[in-house]
């Protein structure tokens, strides 16, 4: 087993480091940055479809739904469809209208969650595209679609998802290129600096990997909190939702994630010395409000770890702990952002003597309802 693990401890770990890799491979093959173009061969057939589609609706489950509330930010901002990300289980029993004009996107690392099968099954009765996107070539999921695109994050062991993750996120990025492209909605100069940027993310997230030493730093002063606060606006919103989804799954650490605005409409109430929050503050264009959070939460004295684009100073002499990341543009955040949050839950379960690899009551796909 050692021998799988590639000389990690744990499973976990290991997937986390493969991320530069297999967020490659997940785009290898499929993006032409010095043209501007991308091909996605799955979704070929289907370019009418997307360009006459009156809505894209995202079903999936946990992780896979985070991956959908950036894709929602992504499709929106690019290809300008308007975009609903449901959970796979309350779509099933809403009765949800839907009509043949819409497209389903269906998204999970395993292909064989058995709500999200149902919801597309019952998309597919009231005359959806299906498209999906998964991780295990050959399984349910892409055997009940119309067609789809893989990632190629190579086999997942750890319960907790980390590259399936990206490399979800990393696919639904090029979805959006590629409906942007379709569509017109972004220019093909601009499309060479999207994809320019993106074939750079792998490099960046090696980057990132780099402030393993001192997450541990960090992990050490967090490891005995009883709860924990995760905030971003954007982009980093989901990047918030999966932080905190990461620490609750592993460590057993009560943790939510919010839209940093909201914390006034209700989490304010918990913050006190005891409190850490973790928050995604980086160069972006919500950077100045996200600051005034902070503000408001070293007001009441909770403890502050940022996660902060690189040279920043402004955050750094706010927050308790800063982490770095490499500046990126918003729409690549999530897959930057969320290094250092499984970094940072990865440890703190592992200080905490939890087993990481296979959480108690936690499954890997979950094939019952
Ligand atoms: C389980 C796993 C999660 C995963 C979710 C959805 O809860 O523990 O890691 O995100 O199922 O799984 P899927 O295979 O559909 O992405």
């Amino acid at each position: 087993e050692m021998l799988e693990k590639g000389g990690y401890d744990h499973f976990m770990l290991k997937e986390i480091y493969e991320q530069p890799r297999s967020i490659k491979d997940s785009m290898r093959g499929r993006i032409y940055p010095n043209e501007g173009k991308l091909q996605l061969s799955g979704l070929k057939q289907y370019e009418e479809k997307f360009k006459n589609a009156d809505r894209i609706i995202i079903v999936a489950c946990g992780t896979s739904w985070h991956a959908g509330l950036v894709g929602e930010y992504l499709i929106e901002e690019f290809a300008r469809v308007p975009v609903e990300v449901e959970y796979a289980s309350e779509f099933r029993y809403r009765n949800p209208i839907i009509s043949e004009k819409d497209i389903v996107i269906a998204i999970s690392q395993s292909g064989e969650t058995a709500d999200t099968m149902a919801a597309i099954e019952l998309a597919k009765e009231r005359g959806a595209t299906i498209f999906g996107i998964c991780n295990v070539v050959g399984s349910s999921i892409p055997r009940l679609t119309h067609a789809g695109v893989y990632t190629h994050a190579g086999p997942e062991i750890g319960v907790a998802s980390t590259k399936a993750f990206t490399a979800q996120v990393t696919v639904l990025t090029l979805i959006a290129f590629y409906v942007a492209q379709i569509k017109g909605t972004v220019t093909t100069g601009k499309l060479v600096e999207l994809l320019t940027e993106l074939e750079s993310i792998p490099t960046l997230v090696e980057k990132a990997l780099k402030a393993n030493d001192l997450i541990v730093k960090i992990a050490e002063e967090l490891k005995d909190s009883r709860n924990c606060l995760f905030l971003g606006r954007g982009s980093g919103f989901p990047v918030a939702l999966e932080g905190a989804l990461k620490l609750k799954e592993i460590s057993y650490i009560h943790a939510e994630g919010y839209p940093a605005a909201e914390m006034k409409h209700g989490p304010i109430a918990l913050i006190d010395a005891e409190m850490p929050v973790i928050v995604i503050a980086t160069k972006n264009s919500s950077y100045e409000k996200v600051i005034s959070n902070i503000q408001e939460v070293k007001a009441r004295k909770g403890i502050v770890i940022a996660i902060v684009t690189e040279g920043d100073t402004d955050v750094k002499n706010m927050a308790d702990y800063t982490i770095e990341i490499p500046h990126a543009d918003e729409a690549f955040l999530p897959l930057i952002a969320t290094i250092p949050l499984q970094l940072l839950s990865y440890h703190i379960a592992v200080m905490r003597g939890c087993n990481v690899d296979q959480p108690r009551n936690l499954a890997k796909s979950v094939t019952v309802e």
